[in-house]
């Protein structure tokens, strides 16, 4: 990679063995070996009020994940599946935020579950917010099921489910190099000064 990508992976898990948190991990391997450095934001890191609309953003614990997310050029969320969806700490620590640390972002989604239906409807969930707040969301995704057992060490699952979670980190490093290349910002500020229409009447 010519210039430095930053991959950041936020984990949506407070639980102090939390397989999210391993996933998150795993798939920053895999940004790193397509040549990002990568920041693992854990949530358990930071004292987060919730959100409530007001005033929030300016706290000290919330400028400072806003900067460790911001600072990102790509960013990987990580949520348990939760009910049928992604975590509440997750989304308060997003709604924390906003487009100043997505807009424009290269995202990528990695769940587990303790069910055996995996995580497909908290990433679902979260791939409507990532477009909500324009962030680019890969098509590549990563969903363990019974994650318990199949990140275990003696699981036999667990190297081709590492290997997904790793894609998902490469995938992220490489779009959001791609992303920032000086063709690409050309192409996008083209496109942001396009007209809406061109070539139709006025
Ligand atoms: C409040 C809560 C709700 C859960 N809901 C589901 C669920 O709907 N489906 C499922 O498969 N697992 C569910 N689980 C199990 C978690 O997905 C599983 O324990 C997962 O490993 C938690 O993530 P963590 O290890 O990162 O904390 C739930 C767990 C909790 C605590």
């Amino acid at each position: 990679m010519a210039q430095e990508i930053i991959i950041a992976g936020l984990v949506g898990s407070l639980r102090h063995e939390s397989h999210t948190r391993r996933a998150v991990r795993i798939a920053l391997e895999g940004a790193a070996e397509s040549g990002a450095v990568t920041r693992l934001v854990d949530l358990r890191d930071y004292e987060l009020p919730f959100c409530n609309g007001d005033r929030t953003a300016s706290l000290p614990e919330v400028v400072r994940l806003r900067h460790d997310v911001g600072s990102g050029n790509g960013l990987i969320l990580g949520t348990p599946e939760y009910h049928g969806g992604y975590s509440g700490v997750l989304k308060n620590a997003i709604d924390l935020m906003g487009f100043d640390e997505f807009e424009g972002k290269i995202l990528g989604l990695v769940g587990v579950s303790g069910g055996s239906m995996g995580a497909l409807q908290a990433l679902q969930g979260l791939r409507v917010i990532g477009r909500a707040l324009h962030a680019w969301v890969i098509p590549q995704q990563a969903s363990i099921p019974m994650a318990y057992q199949e990140l275990a060490q003696d699981s036999p699952a667990r190297e081709a489910y590492e290997q997904r979670l790793r894609e998902v980190g490469r995938q992220v490093a490489r779009f959001a190099a791609l992303h920032s290349s000086p063709e690409a910002i050309e192409f996008l500020r083209a496109w942001e000064e396009a007209p809406s229409n061109p070539g139709g009447e006025d």
